[in-house]
């Protein structure tokens, strides 16, 4: 019998971000990023699911405790993003357009390593109400 529970923590942060390529004229960038290309930057407020899934513990009845879990996304995520310019305030953006589709691997990256190896765990992230991403798909 199946007895995995998925257990769902959900985050939000602010962030700036632009998205182009370097390489590509004014125009093309706005022909494909549109406003998002927009050379001053912009905001987005991001709300980020995370989902851990496995069998509750025996004795605790926890899959995660949910305060653990807190603690790693605040640390991993909110600490490094959290009101930053993510283009020009982290490392791992400078080369990296951060695209909710990148954003959410990011996180699950930084993630994954404090989360036990008998959980799943995925990341769901909304750069707005109507655009959001599931990593891993
Ligand atoms: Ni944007």
């Amino acid at each position: 019998m199946n007895q995995k529970v998925a257990v769902f923590r959900k985050e939000h942060f602010n962030a700036a971000h632009r998205l182009f390529c370097a390489d590509w004229s004014a125009e093309k960038n706005w022909e494909v990023f549109g406003p998002c290309s927009n050379p001053n930057y912009h905001g987005h407020n991001y709300e980020l699911i995370v989902q851990v899934n496995g069998v509750p513990d025996p004795i605790t009845g926890f899959v995660i405790n949910t305060k653990d879990l807190t603690k790693i996304v605040d640390e991993e995520v909110k600490a490094r993003f959290d009101h930053k310019n993510l283009n020009l305030d982290t490392e791992v953006f400078k080369n990296l357009n951060p695209t909710a589709e990148n954003i959410a691997i990011v996180i699950y990256n930084l993630i994954r390593p404090r989360i036990s190896e008998s959980l799943d765990l995925k990341i769901r992230l909304y750069e707005t109400e109507r655009n959001f991403v599931d990593y891993p798909a």
